[in-house]
This record gives C-alpha cells, sequence and structure tokens, in this order.
C-alpha cells in the first residue's frame, strides 16, 4: 500500500454528503454525527460556501503572504469584532495553531527581558496536536514514544489537580495551556470556577492564558468561543477544525498585549491565509455569528443532551455512565467498550466518533435540527438494544 499506514480508517468509504447526511458509494445514507471531527460546521455541501470556493477558484487559489491578501483583513477584523483578539495569525491547522501560541507565549516573555520564563505549564490528558511541541506539550506516552528526544519546557499535571498545578508555578512559568474542553481527552468541561481560578492566577503571576479552542469554538458549544460561558478573556487561543467549515485553516487569536511580541519575520506559513480558506471562513463566518444561528446551536444542544439523558442514559443503564459537555460537542460515557457501541450504531447509519475515557463523542454539524436529534435517539436505542 501506498499510503502511509498511520490510521486505521473503518471499511467505509464516503462519496459524498449533504448536509448532515453522508453517503457511501453503494448510496446508503448516514446521519454524521462526527462533522470530519467537529470541521463540518455548516454541514456538507453547502451551497453558499460551494458557491465562495467556485468563485475564488476562478480567480486566484494561492498567491502566498508576499503578497496582500484582502480577504485576510476581511476574516481577522470579523473575529476581532466578535472576540477578545487583536491579531490574528493564520495557518492551516489546529497543530499550527498551538506551535504558534507556544512560540508566542515564550517570545512575549523573552522581549521582556524574562529569557529564563517559557514554560508551559499543560494536563494529563489535553490533545494539542502532532507536532513535537504540541506532542510534548500534551505528553500523552503512545504518541511520543519513539520521537524523542523530548521537546523541553512543558509541566504537565495532573488534570483537575489544584495542588499540583499550585505547586508547578514559579517564575519560569510563561503560559499555561488547556483546551476549554478536553475532546480527544473525553469531552471533559472546565468548570466556569476553575477558569476564573485559572485567570487569577495568571494575572497574579504574570502568566499567559492559553485557550486551545481548535475543537470546541466557532460555534461548537452554542457561543463563538466555548470559553465565553464563563467571560474570562484568554491571551491566547489557537483555533481550526469549524472555522474552515471543512476547508484546511487554522488560526492563533492573540490579544493586545501579547501581539506586540511578533513582529514581522518571527513567524510564517507560505500556505496560511490562501485565497480559498479565506473565501470559505468569510461565509462560515457570516452564517455562526448571525444572530440567531449560536442560539439555535444552544438551543438543538439542550434538545439532543435532555433526550440523551431521558431516552439513553436512563433506558440504557447498563450499557450508559453518564452524558456529558455542552452544546453540539457532547459525549456518551460507556461501560462497555465504546468501540463495540460506535460500530453498532454505525450498523444503525449513524456516525460517532470515539475519545478517551471510553467516550462515545457526538460532534454533528452545527445546522442540526430536532428532527434529526429524533432520528438519532431512535437510532442510538436500537443500536443499543441489539447489544
Ligand atoms: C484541542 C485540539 N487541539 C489541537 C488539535 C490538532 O489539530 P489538527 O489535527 O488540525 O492539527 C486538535 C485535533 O483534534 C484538537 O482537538
Amino acid at each position: 500500500m501506498s499510503v502511509l499506514n498511520v490510521y486505521n480508517p473503518i471499511d467505509l468509504e464516503i462519496d459524498h454528503g449533504d448536509g448532515v447526511y453522508v453517503y457511501s458509494e453503494d448510496g446508503t445514507r448516514y446521519l454524521d454525527f462526527t462533522s470530519g471531527i467537529g470541521v463540518l460546521s455548516l454541514g456538507y455541501s453547502h451551497p453558499a460556501l460551494v458557491a465562495a470556493l467556485k468563485d475564488q477558484a476562478e480567480k486566484i487559489w494561492h498567491c502566498s503572504n508576499l503578497f496582500k491578501i484582502n480577504k485576510q483583513k476581511i476574516v481577522a477584523e470579523k473575529i476581532a469584532k466578535h472576540s477578545f483578539a487583536d491579531s490574528i495569525f493564520f495557518c492551516n491547522s489546529g497543530a499550527e495553531a498551538t506551535e504558534t501560541s507556544i512560540k508566542v507565549a515564550r517570545k512575549f516573555h523573552h522581549d521582556l527581558g524574562f529569557k529564563n520564563k517559557n514554560k508551559i505549564i499543560t494536563f494529563q490528558g489535553a490533545f494539542h496536536g502532532r507536532t513535537l511541541a504540541s506532542l510534548y506539550a500534551a505528553n500523552n506516552e503512545s504518541h511520543i514514544k519513539g520521537f524523542g528526544p523530548k521537546v523541553d519546557g512543558f509541566i504537565n499535571v495532573p488534570f483537575a489537580d489544584h495542588e499540583a498545578l499550585h505547586n508547578a508555578i514559579d517564575d519560569s512559568v510563561a503560559a499555561i495551556m488547556v483546551e476549554t474542553i478536553l475532546g480527544e481527552g473525553g469531552i471533559k468541561v472546565i468548570p466556569k470556577e476553575c477558569l476564573l481560578g485559572l485567570r487569577k492566577i495568571c494575572d497574579e503571576r504574570n502568566i499567559l492564558l492559553i485557550l486551545d479552542e481548535v475543537q470546541c469554538g466557532i460555534g461548537r458549544t452554542g457561543k463563538f468561543f466555548a470559553f465565553e460561558w464563563s467571560k474570562i478573556e484568554p491571551d491566547i487561543v489557537p483555533i481550526a477544525k469549524g472555522i474552515g467549515g471543512g476547508f484546511p485553516l487554522g488560526a492563533c487569536l492573540l490579544n493586545k498585549k501579547v501581539s506586540k511580541c511578533m513582529t514581522v519575520g518571527t513567524h510564517g506559513s507560505t500556505f496560511g491565509g490562501n485565497p480559498l480558506a479565506m473565501s470559505v471562513a468569510n461565509v462560515v463566518l457570516d452564517h455562526i455569528l448571525k444572530k440567531d444561528f449560536l442560539e439555535h446551536v444552544q438551543k438543538v444542544g439542550d434538545y439532543l443532551k435532555k433526550k440523551l439523558e431521558e431516552e439513553i442514559l436512563k433506558s440504557f443503564p447498563s450499557l450508559i455512565e453518564e452524558v456529558r459537555g455542552k452544546g453540539l460537542m457532547l459525549g456518551i460515557k460507556s461501560k462497555i467498550s465504546n468501540e463495540i457501541i460506535i460500530e453498532q450504531m454505525r450498523n444503525e447509519k449513524i456516525l460517532t466518533v470515539k475519545a478517551s475515557d471510553n467516550i462515545i463523542r457526538l460532534l454533528p454539524p452545527l445546522i442540526l435540527q430536532n428532527s434529526h436529534v429524533d432520528e438519532a435517539i431512535e437510532k442510538i436505542k436500537k443500536a443499543l438494544s441489539r447489544i
């Protein structure tokens, strides 16, 4: 086989998609609760996204950052207008966005003369991507094995261990980096009071707060950013996935204080913010930032969670332990292997994603309607009844 064997795809080839459904080559229709791992925010083949991409494809695909790309400014201004961000760096993936965050945090303190203030506190169970630095940031044994030498500069503390966090803080700490909701780690929502606590420690100790919203940002929880639920403002936020609606795009959002340290030549990307990506992101943002859109995500997310609790958790106590998450980023904690349940769900033509902690992750497109929720619940019931 010529494709490097780093994935283990299921034996299902998706031929095309439409709204919240995908179709295999033989025409079988699946209700998609994966969104390509939280990416297809507006669903499949959204006419406005297809039109934007086609239109741009006929003008220019790529020119690099040697030249001005007007749509970068438009997209950056839209994000900034609705967030804490002062400046935005565009890249192509989540890992590049978290890598940028790490670089910025170090450079910020370096430029202030604190050359040894360069460590980043991270949490066990986190996922920040597959570049060397983001791998060692998360410190997941199975991901880093064989890839040494270790990338230095991270202090990985147990998740939710307040004492360990406090003990790890000294004058060498540049930033604390955490996902506002752990995705791969098993849909773990950081409570509002903990986010407030993190912000407070960071302010007191001159530490930057990096909230990784690659998976939970861009409307997924029913707010533009998941941290908005706690009303705090981070300093640096890497995003990706949903912002491109399926087109590869990442970005790193910086507040005014930190953005100043990133001057000409300090960072860059050949493809970052290319005209195709910007055209699509521009339309994604127009939809997500429409007055009613985020309210819709909250409502349909609440409806899905309630149905899961009332009709799945209660009816299958020997199989299901818990339903958790926010908006349309939900997790079902399974009492048996999550893979068995995911396979049975697939047999019922509903697609879901696994996550750590025996979680079945539900990440449907944000355009999901209540009728799709009802359809999903029936499929999940049938799948669980067969186990
Ligand atoms: C929270 C988080 N950060 C970073 C990444 C890495 O993103 P990418 O796979 O686009 O590099 C992911 C991917 O799942 C993620 O969930």
